[in-house]
């Protein structure tokens, strides 16, 4: 029996530090004792994906810089991506970090390999949307042909929308914590008692 604490990828979408997704997810890792390894995607400014076909030749990217992403992104037990709604979709920098997962698509039916990642990992994802509109089921679907070819499950969405107006996160905290904890359960990290307070 491993003792070893469960890795967590999490990826922070936005520019805000002090933001609504920042703050969703503190409020949905509160507690979570796990091994966390943190991507903040504007900080890493990863480069686009420039269609250049190399990964359909072999199993990899032929832009260096996200090698580390990849490889805790393969190794993780869990995944959470919080971010904020822009136009429906993902700020720019997010964006190109999706689109660099073209890699595991080529892998997938380029080279036949089944699956490109061997590892199930369960993904919460967490919005903050401007609008009362639901522009956040947009964004998730987008996220829909990735977790296919990485071997990911969308397991629980936390939306707080209405954040130029009247949304409050103290609204929607009895969801956060009842999705914090069944992906807790899922993921296999054992929450502390602190949880969300
Ligand atoms: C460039 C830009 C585009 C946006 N587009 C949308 C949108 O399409 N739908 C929406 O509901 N909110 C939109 N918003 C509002 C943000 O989603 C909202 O302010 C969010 O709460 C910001 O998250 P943060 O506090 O984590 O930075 C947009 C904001 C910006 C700056």
């Amino acid at each position: 029996m491993s003792f070893m604490k469960p890795f967590i990828l999490t990826i922070s979408g936005g520019p805000r530090k002090d933001g609504c997704s920042a703050e969703l997810l503190r409020r949905f890792t509160a507690g979570f004792s796990a091994r966390f390894a943190h991507y903040d995607a504007y900080e890493k400014n990863y480069a686009p994906c420039t269609d250049c076909r190399a990964c359909r030749e072999f199993e990899g990217c032929a832009i260096g810089d996200m090698d580390g992403f990849f490889a805790d992104f393969e190794a993780c037990d869990g995944i959470i991506i919080a971010s904020p709604v822009y136009n429906m979709s993902f700020p720019a920098p997010m964006k190109a970090i999706i689109d660099r997962m073209q890699r595991y698509y080529s892998a997938r039916f380029f080279l036949h390999k089944r699956p490109p990642i061997a590892k199930y990992r369960p993904v919460a994802l967490l919005l903050s949307a401007g609008s009362k509109e639901e522009d956040g089921v947009l964004a998730a679907q987008q996220l829909k042909k990735i977790f296919t070819v990485t071997n990911c499950e969308l397991l629980c969405q936390v939306t707080l929308n209405d954040t130029d107006k009247n949304g409050s996160i103290s609204d929607i905290e009895t969801e956060i914590a009842a999705k914090a904890a069944y992906y807790a359960d899922s993921a296999g990290i054992i929450t502390l008692s602190s949880h969300n307070s």
